[in-house]
C-alpha cells in the first residue's frame, strides 16, 4: 500500500485574522480527516525579500531553501490565496519565484524540479461577492504553465468571507465547507492516482 499523500497548506495573505488562512484551515482539517500527511506552511514566516538578483547572488535567503525542501518533500499543495486587484498576492508569486531559484545540490533537486508534477488544488476568499475567482484564473496558469504543476480543474471562491466562518473558524454553510471538499478530495484523488501510476 502507498503512503498517504503529502500534502502541503498554504495561505496567501500577509493579514492577522486573514479569511484564506482560515479557508486554508478548513481545507487543512478536511485533508486530515481524509487520512493525508499535512504541512502548514506559513509564507510570512520564511521571511522572503522581494525578489532580487543581487541578494540571490551574496546567497539563497534561507526560506526559499526552506520552501524547496518542503516541496521536495510532499505531492500536492492546497492554496488559499487572496485576491488583489485580481491577481494573486505578491506574499505567494515572490515566495513561488524563489523556490524556482535554488539549483539541485546535497540530495535535493532543484526548486523548480521541486515544484513540478505538486499536485495542486485553488481556494479564495475575500469579503466581496466573487470571493476572488478572478484571480484564480491566473494563479491556475501561474502553477501549471509555469511551475509544472498539476491543477484540479475544482476550485472554490468563498465570498462574503467576511461573514462565512463561526468563532472556531468552522464554515458556517454546509455548501461552501461542501465546496472546499471537493477540491480537496480531487487532490488526494489525484495524488494517489499518479502515485499508483508511477508504482
Ligand atoms: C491591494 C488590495 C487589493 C484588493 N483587491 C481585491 C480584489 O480585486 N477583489 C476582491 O475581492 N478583494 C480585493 N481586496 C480585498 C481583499 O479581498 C481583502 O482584504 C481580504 O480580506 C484579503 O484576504 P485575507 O483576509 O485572507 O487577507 C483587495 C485588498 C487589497 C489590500
Amino acid at each position: 500500500m502507498s503512503t498517504p499523500p503529502r500534502v502541503l497548506v498554504v495561505a496567501g495573505s500577509a493579514r492577522n485574522g486573514s479569511y484564506n488562512q482560515k479557508l486554508a484551515t478548513v481545507a487543512l482539517r478536511l485533508a486530515e480527516q481524509a487520512g493525508a500527511w499535512v504541512t502548514p506552511v506559513d509564507l510570512r514566516a520564511l521571511d522572503l525579500p522581494i525578489y532580487d538578483a543581487d541578494i540571490e547572488a551574496r546567497g539563497m535567503p534561507e526560506g526559499a531553501r526552506r520552501l524547496r525542501k518542503l516541496f521536495a518533500a510532499s505531492d500536492a499543495l492546497l492554496l488559499a490565496t487572496p485576491e488583489y486587484n485580481g491577481f494573486p498576492t505578491p506574499l505567494l508569486v515572490n515566495a513561488l519565484d524563489w523556490v524556482t531559484r535554488p539549483v539541485a545540490e546535497d540530495g535535493l533537486p532543484s526548486g523548480m524540479a521541486a515544484l513540478t508534477g505538486t499536485v495542486a488544488g485553488l481556494l479564495s476568499a475575500s469579503p466581496g461577492g466573487l470571493g476572488g475567482v478572478r484571480s484564480l484564473l491566473f494563479t491556475r496558469q501561474f502553477l501549471q504553465m509555469n511551475l509544472g504543476m498539476l491543477v484540479v480543474p475544482e476550485q472554490f471562491g468563498l465570498a462574503l468571507a467576511d461573514q462565512a466562518f463561526d468563532d472556531a473558524g468552522a464554515l458556517a454553510d454546509p455548501k461552501s465547507l461542501a465546496s472546499v471538499d471537493r477540491v480537496v478530495q480531487s487532490v488526494l484523488r489525484t495524488t494517489q492516482a499518479l502515485k499508483q501510476k508511477q508504482a
